[in-house]
């Protein structure tokens, strides 16, 4: 089966041996995540030095080979524990920007920074849970729940080592905490494109990371999953403390959650308080050139 968290630069491999063996004692649970982020973010610093950012880029462009550049000059800082939407038009640049944030794809000038470490060369790479655009297209169709999200645990545990205890609790606990204990053992193609949605999101849980990239998790299903698919995010923002960045080019159901929107056509055009979004941004599809 493909894997949604997907090997950076062939990263994966050189960090996933590495992993297995240091992390374990950080954090004992899914549930434990939070406070091992938040006592990290106050003992590792000593007072007076500041937290590096989760992401920063700045001055960033990029263009695919032959292609115009999709992102101009991009700054964009996000901070551990931020809950933010990214936003605009299909063809704006999201995905791209996410990319080049998690270090899938390097910058053509300036500078992209992941845990205060060049993207590209994070080694722990079991720090991020990234749900690709379309994840789902790249599962078999007979694995179950369980399985979808036991895959999550590999950038955790590695990929030739078998599941321990502690790998078994963090992939149960992923399951309860998207509300799908009862479907644990049910093949995905069964279920409704919000429960799809919500497996994708425990597989990205599974591997406890520090901060959750979901690209459009909300497409294809209709406004009640989203209204859902939205308050489980809230809540596992507020329970979790995780750092998460949700892409989406429609944000109506996430709106009241986050703090900050940053809306992306070919560069930033907007970044701040949802409730500050010009009147005609309000509805990403009335975004025109
Ligand atoms: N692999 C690629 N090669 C060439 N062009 C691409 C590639 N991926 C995306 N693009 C182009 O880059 C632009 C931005 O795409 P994308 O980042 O996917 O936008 P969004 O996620 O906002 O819909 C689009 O014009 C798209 O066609
Ligand atoms: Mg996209």
């Amino acid at each position: 089966m493909s894997l949604a968290i997907e090997p950076a630069n062939g990263g994966v491999a050189a960090g996933v041996g590495a992993t297995g063996a240091g992390v374990s004692a950080e954090t004992a649970g899914v549930g434990a995540t939070g406070a091992g982020v938040g006592a990290e973010a106050a003992g590792i610093c000593p007072a007076g030095t500041s937290v590096p950012a989760v992401v920063e880029l700045s001055g960033a462009s990029f263009a695919y080979p032959g292609s115009a550049p999709v992102l101009r000059d991009v700054n964009l800082r996000v901070e551990r524990g931020e809950f933010v939407a990214i936003a605009g038009p299909n063809g704006g640049g999201k995905t791209t920007l996410v990319r080049l944030a998690l270090g899938l794809e390097r910058p053509s000038a300036g500078s992209v920074a992941l845990f205060g470490e060049p993207a590209a060369r994070v080694g722990r790479r079991d720090r991020i849970g990234y749900l690709r655009q379309r994840a789902q297209l790249g599962i078999d169709a007979p694995a179950t729940v369980r399985e979808v999200v036991a895959a999550g645990r590999v950038p955790r545990r590695g990929v030739l080592r078998l599941l321990r205890a502690e790998d078994h609790a963090a992939i149960e606990e992923a399951i309860a905490r998207v509300g799908l204990d009862g479907q644990a053992r049910s093949p995905l193609a069964r279920l409704s494109g919000g429960q799809q949605q919500r497996a994708f999101i425990a597989k990205a849980l599974a591997g406890q990371p520090e901060l959750l990239v979901l690209d459009e998790p909300t497409s294809g299903v209709d406004v009640d999953a989203q209204e859902s698919l939205a308050a489980l995010l809230d809540e596992l923002h507020r329970t979790l403390e995780v750092t998460i960045i949700f892409v989406s080019h429609e944000f109506g159901a996430i709106e009241r959650f986050v703090g900050r929107i940053v809306l992306v056509r070919g560069g930033i055009v907007f970044d701040g308080d949802p409730a500050k979004l010009p009147i005609s941004w309000h509805d990403p599809s009335h975004v025109h050139s």
